[in-house]
C-alpha cells in the first residue's frame, strides 16, 4: 500500500451471483472512485456466500470472475488489497471471539437475517444468524476507518460498531470503529419490474427485474426498456413514481449528474424516450468494463496470482490484529 498514513477503506462483495447494476451503482463504483485518497482492501466474501447453499465448482468459477471484475472496474491490486475471505484465516478464528461478544437480541433484530431465512426456508442455518459477526470481523481486522456499501448493509454496519465499541470499553482501544460510507445516489436501486423492492443479484424468478453487470448490451437496453413506469408522463422524482425514480437515479450514477441535471434533460421527453436515452447511458458505461472483464477473466493465472498476493498482504495485517485480541481474551502467549 502507498502510504501508511492514508486512512483505511474495506468492503465486500459476495459471489453469490453475476453482480447487478445495484451491486455496481452502490457499492463497486465508489470503491474504484475511493482508491486515490485510502489504502483500500476489497474481499471476495465467500464464507458469507456459503451460508446459503452453493455448488462448489461454479462458487469457486463466481469467486474467480468476482476478482476478474474487481480488476475489470480499475480496482488497483498493486496499490491496494484484492483477496478472498476464506484465503485469510483470520476471519474465522475472529468471527467466533466476535460472536461471544454479541447478543442475540441484537442479531434478531437484523431484517436481513428475517429476509433471507423467509427464502431460504429449508435451510435456516447458525451460519445465516450469525453473518453480521463474520461481516464485523472482517472489516474490524483491518481497523478500516470507512465502509462503502450500499443502504441495506447499513443495519450491519451498526452491529459492527456495536460489537467494536462493546470490545474496546471491556479490553481498552483494540478496534478503530468504522463509520459507514453510504452513497447519495445509487445506494439503493430498485427492482426493474418491482421498483418497491431493491435489486438483486441472487434474484432467478424475474430476470427482467435485474440488470447484470455483464448482460449482453441488447439485454440491458431490453431490461430498461420494460422497466414499469406509472400511468402519469411527467419525469420527475417522487415517491408516487418509484419506478421513474429509480432510473432517474440510475441515469444520475451512470452519468455522474445531479438529480436536477437529470430531470432537466429529460423535460417534455415521453417515457419511452427516457427509457431509450437510460439504457443507452448504461449500456455505454458498462462497455469498458466488459470488454476488460473479457480480457481478465481470460487469464487465469494472472487472475489467481491477485488472489494469491491479496491473501499473503491481507493475511499479515489481519494477523496483526488477531494477535492484539487473542491475547486481550486470555488465549496463551508461548515466550
Ligand atoms: P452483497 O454481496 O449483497 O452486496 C455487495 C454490495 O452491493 C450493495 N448493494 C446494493 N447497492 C445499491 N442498490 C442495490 N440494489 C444493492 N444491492 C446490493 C450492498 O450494499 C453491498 O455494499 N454482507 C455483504 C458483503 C460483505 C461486506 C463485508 C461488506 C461481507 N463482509 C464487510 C462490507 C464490509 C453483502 O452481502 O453484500
Amino acid at each position: 500500500m502507498s502510504s501508511e498514513k492514508k486512512k483505511v477503506i474495506y468492503s465486500a462483495m459476495q459471489p453469490s451471483g453475476v453482480p447487478s447494476l445495484g451491486n455496481y451503482l452502490g457499492a463497486l463504483k465508489n470503491w474504484k472512485n475511493l482508491q486515490e485518497e485510502y489504502n483500500c482492501l476489497f474481499g471476495v466474501a465467500n464464507m458469507h456466500a456459503i451460508t446459503v447453499r452453493q455448488d462448489p465448482t461454479e462458487l469457486r468459477q463466481r469467486t474467480r470472475d468476482l476478482v476478474s471484475l474487481f480488476l475489470a472496474i480499475g480496482l488497483d491490486p498493486e496499490e491496494h488489497i484484492i483477496y478472498v475471505q476464506s484465503d485469510v484465516r483470520a476471519h474465522a478464528e475472529i468471527a467466533w471471539i466476535l460472536n461471544c461478544f454479541t447478543y442475540m437480541g441484537e442479531l434478531n433484530r437484523m431484517t436481513q437475517f428475517k429476509d433471507k431465512a423467509a427464502k431460504h426456508a429449508d435451510n435456516i442455518n447458525a451460519g445465516l444468524y450469525t453473518y453480521p459477526v463474520l461481516m464485523a470481523g472482517d472489516i474490524l481486522l483491518y481497523q478500516s476507518d470507512l465502509v462503502p456499501v450500499g443502504a441495506d448493509q447499513k443495519q450491519h454496519l451498526e452491529i459492527c460498531r456495536d460489537i467494536a465499541g462493546r470490545f474496546n470499553s471491556i479490553y481498552g482501544d483494540v478496534f478503530k470503529v468504522p463509520e459507514p460510507y453510504i452513497p447519495k445516489v445509487g445506494a439503493r436501486i430498485m427492482g426493474l419490474q418491482n421498483p418497491e423492492r431493491k435489486m438483486s443479484k441472487s434474484e432467478s424468478d424475474n430476470l427482467n427485474n435485474v440488470v447484470y453487470i455483464l448482460d449482453e448490451p441488447n439485454v440491458i437496453a431490453n431490461k430498461i426498456k420494460r422497466a414499469v413506469t406509472d400511468s402519469d408522463t411527467e419525469i420527475r422524482y417522487g415517491e408516487d413514481k418509484p419506478g421513474i425514480s429509480n432510473l432517474l437515479n440510475i441515469y444520475c450514477s451512470v452519468t455522474d449528474k445531479t438529480p436536477d441535471e437529470a430531470v432537466n434533460d429529460f423535460k417534455g421527453c415521453g417515457y419511452g424516450e427516457f427509457k431509450k436515452s437510460v439504457g443507452d447511458a448504461v449500456v455505454e458505461h458498462m462497455r469498458p468494463i466488459q470488454e476488460k472483464f473479457k480480457e481478465y477473466s481470460a487469464d487465469r493465472a494472472y487472475v489467481e496470482r491477485v488472489m494469491q498476493n491479496g491473501a499473503e498482504k491481507a493475511s499479515y495485517i489481519a494477523n496483526k490484529t488477531l494477535n492484539k485480541v487473542k491475547k486481550k481474551v486470555g488465549y496463551p502467549i508461548y515466550k
